[in-house]
């Protein structure tokens, strides 16, 4: 359940505009790693035999862990959705904003997702290959596939608890690593670190514990030497060209997010009449304005469009500070805060491409 009208409003938006890049990428004939999954979630299919991955995983695991443990993600998800009002929302939309749903709806979403990217990238015979696009990324940033190794099994090491380590792309297209808490992963505006995950290790207990017990470094070096590359190349190829990734560039932008928030709860209330939130807030309007103009603007959104839009908006901030100061109509202050509204728009609309 969204968690209140600000956010919901917020997130009402931003939803819309994910959807209108699904439908882009619909047509344009791209697919995406998290293509077409909505509600109700269906339990994918496994692409292997149980077996398959022996020694690294054994069969026992592999089966609790698909047909138990991934299965009742989806069906807890479900559950969680079906009633509720989200049943709408793709699976996508359930990560990118999982701050503004409910903890099971994060949970068992992430659960769902990250499982699924877990099966696809696991495999005996698909090795590393230094000419792929992602082995030359690989190379690039990490010099070895062997130095990723370590830093992909230092980081499910060091993660305290119940989580996943991730090899993911950055809002600036480069590859990096992390680990989440939970069923978290990079995607969800609830994690510090942004992008699309490419590779995911699941280091919950449920994972490794019958057959490795409580040796999860001996799992994480097994299981990363039973990495299907070319699954991880697929990945990492669509997560590059993926509008998502703009997507999540945008929604980590604070300053932007931060003037949104103050825009929302003054602009609402005034097409309504009430003038109340501006006159107390408009020094804050305008701190947020400049805050906007000072900041790192997004590499995607660095266009000269988008500056002189800031630019704007800090201009007629000020103004509208120096009208409240002044005690000056509500008509005036309502259509100088409607222009800036206006203003704020356009620079949303820049930013989508
Ligand atoms: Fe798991």
């Amino acid at each position: 359940m969204i968690n209140n009208s600000e956010n919901k409003s917020r997130t009402m938006k931003n939803l819309k505009q994910t959807g209108i890049w699904a439908i882009a990428l619909f047509i344009l004939g791209f697919t995406s790693i998290l293509q077409a999954q909505n509600y109700p979630y269906e339990l994918s299919k496994l692409p292997y035999a149980f077996n398959a991955l022996e020694p690294a995983i054994d069969a026992s695991t592999m089966e609790i862990h698909y047909s138990k443990h991934h299965a009742a993600y989806v069906k807890n998800l479900n559950n969680a959705l079906k009633g509720g009002g989200n049943e709408k929302y793709s699976l996508d939309e359930l990560l990118l904003y999982a701050g503004e749903f409910d903890d099971v709806i994060r949970n068992n979403a992430g659960g769902h997702f990250n499982h699924s990217m877990l099966w696809n990238i696991l495999a005996l015979d698909h090795p590393f290959n230094p000419q792929s696009e992602v082995g030359k990324a690989v190379i690039s940033a990490f010099s070895s596939p062997d130095s990723l190794k370590t830093l992909l099994s230092k980081a499910g090491a060091t993660r305290f608890g119940s989580g996943w380590a991730w090899l993911y792309v950055t809002t600036d297209k480069k590859l990096a690593v992390c680990s989440s808490p939970n069923q978290d992963n990079p995607i969800m505006d609830v994690s510090p670190e942004r992008g699309i995950p490419i590779l995911g290790i699941d280091v919950w207990e449920h994972a490794y514990y019958l057959k490795y017990q409580n040796k999860r470094g001996d799992y994480l070096t097994a299981v990363l030497n039973a990495i299907n590359w070319d699954a991880v190349n697929k990945n990492y190829t669509e997560a590059i060209s993926s509008p998502l990734l703009i997507t999540i560039e945008k929604e980590s932008w604070s300053e932007l997010n931060a003037f949104h928030a103050i825009m929302a709860a003054t602009f609402h209330p005034s097409e309504d009449g009430n003038l109340k939130p501006i006159r107390e807030r408009s020094g804050e309007f305008m701190a947020k304005a400049k805050a906007l103009q000072d900041g790192k603007i997004p590499p995607s959104f660095n266009t000269p469009e988008v500056k002189k839009a800031i630019a704007e908006l800090v201009k007629g901030s000020a103004a509208l500070n120096q009208m409240v100061l002044k005690k000056a109509d509500d008509k005036t202050i309502s259509k100088k805060l409607g222009d800036l509204h206006d203003v704020f728009h356009t620079i949303q609309g820049l930013c989508r491409h």
